[in-house]
């Protein structure tokens, strides 16, 4: 089975429920999405949201209980869809005896890409995820960021066009989160596909280009992060004076809301125009404008609202 399209990764109204009757686990409710080629995205969702099951089924590791996925068009129930894919897992361990490079060899031999094996082409991977100098240190001796890297070269042993990494950041601290971000914003310079998975919202946010925001197993929000960040019809506004009580009164008068906020106001309006309306109104009073921006909010606000708005329309 191929799908047209174009997307790097599809998911196709994916359902998962592990085992049955009493004790079965919705993880995964109707989930569609699309990865296109050359863009990193971020599934964003607390534990348990169905993060992995998500990516596993992408793999072929999980059965779908409804839908399908695609690799570049291919269903992922085929082998050869796996072979333009690199995963990190979440939770992977490599034997504490050997050396990085070692068990880079061993991924090497076990994704039976012929070139993929070549020291030189090892050492050089190894360097590029910054792990040049311990290439030749047990693994026991690594940090959770280095076994995390390590891990990312191993995603990367066979040179695949696509990148699975579940929770590549988790356990890692902030310097070395720092790292794996950039080595994922120079995989991308370099044309891969990525997609990931995290409970962390500051790596989501840094990285992404979009967001895909999880909760008990559906896809709750998604967008890039400046579709989902925005506000629409709210604004902050700075001026020159500031708005005493009396001026703000006023103005709450002609739009939706108005209130203070740090140095400035936030207005809501209830058409697109309605802001034309706001300077018009200040202005005519003479007072001035030094800024005026579209509201933003955090990511980590929209993700607790997505949260927030799933849990009343369970309830
Ligand atoms: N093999 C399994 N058997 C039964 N339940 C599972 C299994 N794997 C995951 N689950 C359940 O499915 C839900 C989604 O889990 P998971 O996909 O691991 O979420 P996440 O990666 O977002 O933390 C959770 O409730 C989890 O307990
Ligand atoms: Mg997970």
């Amino acid at each position: 089975m191929t799908q047209a399209g174009g997307a790097a990764i599809e998911a196709a109204a994916l359902s998962k429920t592990y085992g049955r009757g009493r004790g079965a686990v919705a993880a995964l409710a109707n989930v569609s999405l699309r990865v296109v080629p050359g863009e990193i995205y971020g599934l964003l969702g607390r534990n348990g949201a169905g993060k992995t099951t998500l990516v596993k089924i992408l793999l072929d590791i999980v059965r779908p209980t409804r839908g399908a996925a695609f690799i570049r068009g291919v269903t992922s129930r085929s082998a050869a869809a796996r072979r333009t894919v690199g995963y990190l897992p979440e939770d992977h361990r490599f034997p504490e005896y050997q050396t990085g490079l070692d068990a880079l060899a061993f991924y090497a031999a076990l994704s039976g890409a012929p070139a993929a094996g070549d020291p030189a082409r090892l050492r050089g991977l190894l360097d590029l995820v910054n792990l040049a100098d311990a290439a030749d240190r047990r693994i026991r001796g690594y940090s959770k960021g280095m076994k995390q890297r390590l891990g990312l070269a191993q995603a990367l042993v066979h040179d695949p066009e696509i990148l699975l990494l579940d929770e590549p950041t988790d356990g890692v601290d902030p310097v070395g989160r720092a790292r794996i971000r950039e080595l994922l914003v120079d995989l991308r310079s370099r044309g891969k596909t990525i997609l990931l998975n995290s409970h962390l919202l500051s790596e989501v946010e840094r990285v992404c280009d979009r967001v895909g925001i999880m909760e008990g197993g559906a896809l709750v929000r998604e967008g890039t992060l400046d579709a989902l960040t925005r506000v629409r019809r709210a604004y902050s506004i700075e001026t020159a004076p500031a708005l005493d009580d009396a001026q703000l009164g006023e103005l709450a008068g002609v739009v939706r809301g108005a209130a203070r906020a740090g140095s400035g106001i936030e207005v809501c309006v209830g058409e697109d125009r309605g802001i034309d309306a706001v300077v018009d109104h200040l202005r005519a009073r003479g007072v001035g404008i030094r800024s005026l921006a579209e509201k933003k909010i955090s990511l980590e606000e929209v993700f607790l609202n997505a949260i927030d708005d799933n849990e009343r329309g369970a309830a």
